[in-house]
C-alpha cells in the first residue's frame, strides 16, 4: 500500500511536495474512501497520538482530523493556546522551540491552524508553522494558516477528479472573489491555485481592484502553469470571468490593505467588501460557464459569495469535497506518520 517513503515529511503547502507524492496521497485517499474500515488501514496509527493545535475555530478540520486518527487506530488531542503557556509579544511564557521539542517527544504528528485574526501581518502564521517544523522531527501539517491550506487543496482536487475524470489537464478553473462580511484569509484559494496549476489545469483569477494576492504565489502559479502546458489569466470582470470555466470556485478574501497599521482592520474590510455586491456567484453567471461544477472549501457565506441556488444546486460538489478532507488526511497521516 505505502510505496514512497514520506515518513516525517511536513505538509505546509502542497507546493513543497513532488507531484508524484501528491498523486500517491490522492490515490491512497481514494482507496481509503472505497475501503473505509478495512483492517489494512485501521491499525496504521495504533497507540499513536496526533496533536492538533488550533488558534482558530473549525467545523471540518477538527472533526475530520480527529476522526481520521480514530479510523487509523490512533488518537487525536485538541489543543488551544489557552491550554498552553506560550510566549507572545504581550505575555511571558514558553518559546516555540521548547514547546515544539517537547511535543515532538509525545506525538506522531503535529497539526497547526492559525488564521487572519491571530496575526498582525500576512505571513506571520506561515513563520510560526515553519518555526514549529524546524524544531520537530515529527511531521508538521498545516490545518490552515494565513497562506496555505494543503489538506483542503488535496480534498478539492480529489473532488474534481471524481466529477470530471482523473486527468485534470486542460480543464479550466475560475477562482473568483466573492463579497461578504468575513474578511477571510487567502489560504484555501492560494492552495487551490497552486495544486490545480501543478496538475495541468488552466487557472483563471478574478477579483476587484485592491484584492490582489501575494505576488510570489501568483508567480509560482504562473510558473507551474508554464511547466505543465496550461494557462494562467487574471481579470477584474466579475461576469466574463465565467466564460468557458469547467469549475467555479467563489470565495471571499481580505484586501491588500487588511493589515495596514499593524493589525487586522476587520470592520473596514467588511464595510468595503459588502459594497461590491456584483461579486456573487449566481445562476446567471454560471450559465456563461461550461456547465461548471461549483466548488467551495466551506464554510459557505450564502447570499454573499454564492446564491443558495448555486451552492445547493445539482452542479455543487461542496459536500463531496468536505467529505474528502477525511480521506486525504487519513492518507497523509498514513504516509507521513506510520512506521
Ligand atoms: N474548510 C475548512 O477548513 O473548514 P473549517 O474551517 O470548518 O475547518
Amino acid at each position: 500500500m505505502i510505496k514512497m517513503n514520506l515518513k516525517g515529511k511536513d505538509l505546509i503547502t502542497t507546493q513543497d511536495w513532488e507531484v508524484e507524492e501528491l498523486m500517491q496521497a490522492l490515490e491512497l485517499a481514494e482507496e481509503m474512501k472505497k475501503k473505509r474500515f478495512s483492517p489494512e488501514f485501521t491499525c496504521i496509527l495504533q497507540n499513536k497520538s496526533f496533536l492538533m493545535f488550533f488558534y482558530n475555530p473549525s467545523v471540518r478540520t477538527r472533526q475530520s482530523f480527529e476522526i481520521a486518527a480514530t479510523e487509523l487506530g490512533g488518537h487525536a488531542l485538541f489543543l488551544e493556546p489557552k491550554t498552553m503557556r506560550l510566549k507572545s509579544k504581550k505575555t511571558a511564557g514558553e518559546t516555540i522551540e521548547d514547546a515544539a521539542k517537547v511535543m515532538d517527544r509525545y506525538g506522531c504528528g503535529l497539526g497547526i491552524r492559525i488564521l487572519e485574526d491571530k496575526i498582525n501581518a500576512y505571513g506571520e502564521g506561515e513563520n510560526i508553522i515553519r518555526e514549529y517544523a524546524e524544531h520537530c522531527n515529527i511531521p508538521v501539517i498545516s490545518m490552515a494558516h494565513d497562506k496555505y491550506h494543503p489538506c483542503q487543496g488535496l480534498a478539492d482536487v480529489m473532488g474534481y477528479r471524481k466529477h470530471t475524470g482523473n486527468d485534470l489537464k486542460g480543464k479550466t478553473i475560475l477562482h473568483t472573489w466573492g463579497h461578504g462580511a468575513l474578511a477571510r484569509s487567502h489560504c484555501s484559494l492560494q492552495e487551490s491555485m497552486l495544486i490545480c496549476s501543478r496538475l495541468g489545469m488552466n487557472v483563471r483569477l478574478a477579483h476587484p481592484e485592491g484584492y490582489a494576492l501575494e505576488e510570489d504565489v501568483i508567480n509560482t502559479v504562473q510558473k507551474n502553469c508554464s511547466e505543465n502546458g496550461s494557462e494562467f489569466s487574471k481579470t477584474d470582470d466579475a461576469v466574463q470571468a465565467y466564460k468557458g470555466a469547467d469549475i467555479v470556485y467563489s470565495r471571499n478574501w481580505m484586501s491588500e490593505k487588511a493589515y495596514e497599521g499593524g493589525e487586522l482592520n476587520k470592520q473596514k474590510e467588511v464595510e468595503k467588501a459588502l459594497k461590491l455586491t456584483d461579486w456573487i456567484c449566481d445562476e446567471k453567471k454560471m450559465k456563461i460557464s461550461n456547465n461548471a461544477l461549483f466548488s467551495h472549501p466551506m464554510p459557505v457565506d450564502r447570499g454573499h459569495e454564492v446564491t443558495d441556488g448555486v451552492a445547493s444546486g445539482s452542479r455543487s460538489i461542496i459536500y463531496d469535497i468536505a467529505e474528502n478532507r477525511l480521506h486525504v488526511q487519513k492518507a497523509v497521516m498514513a504516509l507521513t506518520m506510520s512506521d
